[in-house]
């Protein structure tokens, strides 16, 4: 592994994180979708950067994940490329971009990748995409699985609620995180399923596991930047530890603005040319 004067890696590769979990160094994974945004969190130090599609929620303001387009999740990611120095950059495949086509999921893993110079992409589903997979990963790009909840999925679930709580679906998790791995996949992301269950799937693949929501026993976290740093407000699951409540920060900022303008204290003589 290559490292830093301060002992962290220069740059993170798919390498990095399977060293990473190999010797037991949990990974910090977190969403951005814009420039400004993604150098903090590149200077932070997190190891993986995801232009996760919850920009149609977060960014776009849509209820779910399925509207944003793959030419919005190029422009995403471009933008957050432009700003990151270290960080593994991860993009996901829109919905309607890869499902039950192989071809088209090629093809759009290659735009994302020519287009915005991001370093891997992540899909959602188990075996159903598996040839999928394998043709993105002969085109040589990264692929990360996502199990458990998919919120690409969620009109067939109906409801956001804890997934493979029952055997079947517990069996068929596994399964599928077996399939990815032998697929090639270099990564795998657990949303939402019971911890236990996670613990079990890190146990039983060699790739890196990270959690959203599926307990502390797997190889890495992962949260939406607005719910941890408090921007969203209305988003509160229990899994969700908010880091700041920028919200209310913001908010009481553009109230002293107002203020100050309507007031005629902005811009002050030190203020103006
Ligand atoms: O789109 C996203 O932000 C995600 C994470 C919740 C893992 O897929």
């Amino acid at each position: 592994m290559s490292t830093s004067k301060k002992g962290s890696p220069k740059r993170i590769t798919t390498h990095v994180l399977q060293e990473m979990k190999n010797k037991g160094v949990k990974i910090s994974m977190l969403t951005a979708y814009d420039y400004s945004m993604a150098g903090i969190v590149d200077a932070a130090g997190v190891d993986v950067i995801l232009v996760g599609d919850s920009a149609s929620n977060v960014m776009a303001g849509h209820e779910t994940t399925l509207p944003i387009t793959l030419d919005q999740m190029i422009y995403h990611a471009s933008s957050v490329v432009r700003a990151i120095n270290r960080s593994l950059v991860v993009v996901d495949l829109p919905f309607g971009a890869y499902q039950g086509n192989s071809k088209e999921a090629l093809t759009s893993s290659i735009r994302i990748m020519k287009e915005s110079g991001a370093h891997a992409v992540k899909l959602e589903g188990g075996s159903e995409i598996v040839e999928s997979i394998e043709r993105i990963l002969s085109a040589g790009i990264p692929v990360m699985g996502h199990l458990g909840l998919t919120p690409q999925s969620i009109y067939k679930f109906g409801t956001y609620v804890v997934r493979a709580k029952e055997t079947e679906e517990a069996k068929k998790l596994i399964e599928d995180a077996k399939a990815l791995e032998e697929a090639g996949c270099f990564a795998i992301v657990l949303e939402k399923i019971p911890a236990k269950l996670a613990q079990k799937v890190a146990e039983t693949v060699k790739i890196p596991v990270i959690g959203i929501g599926a307990g502390g026993d797997v190889d890495g976290q992962v949260l939406v930047i607005h719910d941890m740093l408090g921007i969203t407000q209305e988003f509160s699951p229990r899994f969700l530890r908010r880091y700041n409540d920028l919200y209310s920060s913001i908010k009481s900022s553009v109230e002293n603005y107002i203020e100050d303008v309507k007031s005629g204290d902005f811009p002050n003589e030190k203020e103006q040319y």
